[in-house]
């Protein structure tokens, strides 16, 4: 049985994770409005993962005999100042939910709920890589300026991302 707290805590990092997807998939739109479909499919990726990080707290949730709560998704930006602006705000985003999840973890230390914690530590890992990932791709945009050729390149190689539900290999 969770305890309330940190029931809360998780109903309301399933909401993160659900804004977060959001957030990825208008990132999308974005890029395929500007013809980069290679950027746009590595949002559509990263979307489909945070789909499946709100799934996998959900499922937990549940298996824990605790009640789901969906609460209402906030707004995202719908636009954006190119492609660097774009990855900073990616990785501004990914540090916001690397600390929720801190959060999130300290809740459950706090309740002495040991699976909780157990649990969460594939999201504390998980958000390592996250912010890793995006900080190499604004390396190299910072590389190339953010334009030209390199762009053209990279775009080309975004668009062999594909998704892979990471939640279920454990
Ligand atoms: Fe679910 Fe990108 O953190």
């Amino acid at each position: 049985m969770l305890k309330e707290k940190v029931l809360k805590a998780l109903n309301n990092q399933i909401n993160a994770e659900m804004h977060s997807a959001y957030l990825y998939l208008s990132m999308s739109a974005y890029f395929e409005d500007k013809g980069l479909a290679g950027f746009a499919n590595w949002m559509k990726v990263q979307y489909k993962e945070e789909l499946s990080h709100a799934l996998k707290i959900f499922d937990y949730v549940n298996e824990r005999n605790g009640r789901v709560v969906l609460e209402p998704i906030a707004g995202v930006p719908i636009d954006f100042d190119g492609i660097i602006d774009v990855f900073e705000k990616t990785l501004e985003h990914e540090q916001k939910v690397t600390q929720m999840i801190d959060e999130l973890m300290d809740v459950a230390v706090g309740a002495s709920d040991h699976a909780t914690q157990s649990f969460l530590q594939w999201f504390v890992d998980e958000q390592v890589e996250e912010e890793a990932n995006v900080n190499e791709l604004l390396d190299n945009l910072r590389l190339i300026d953010g334009q030209g050729n390199g762009v053209f390149m990279l775009n080309r190689e975004l668009q062999a991302r594909t998704f892979v539900d990471e939640t279920q290999a454990e």
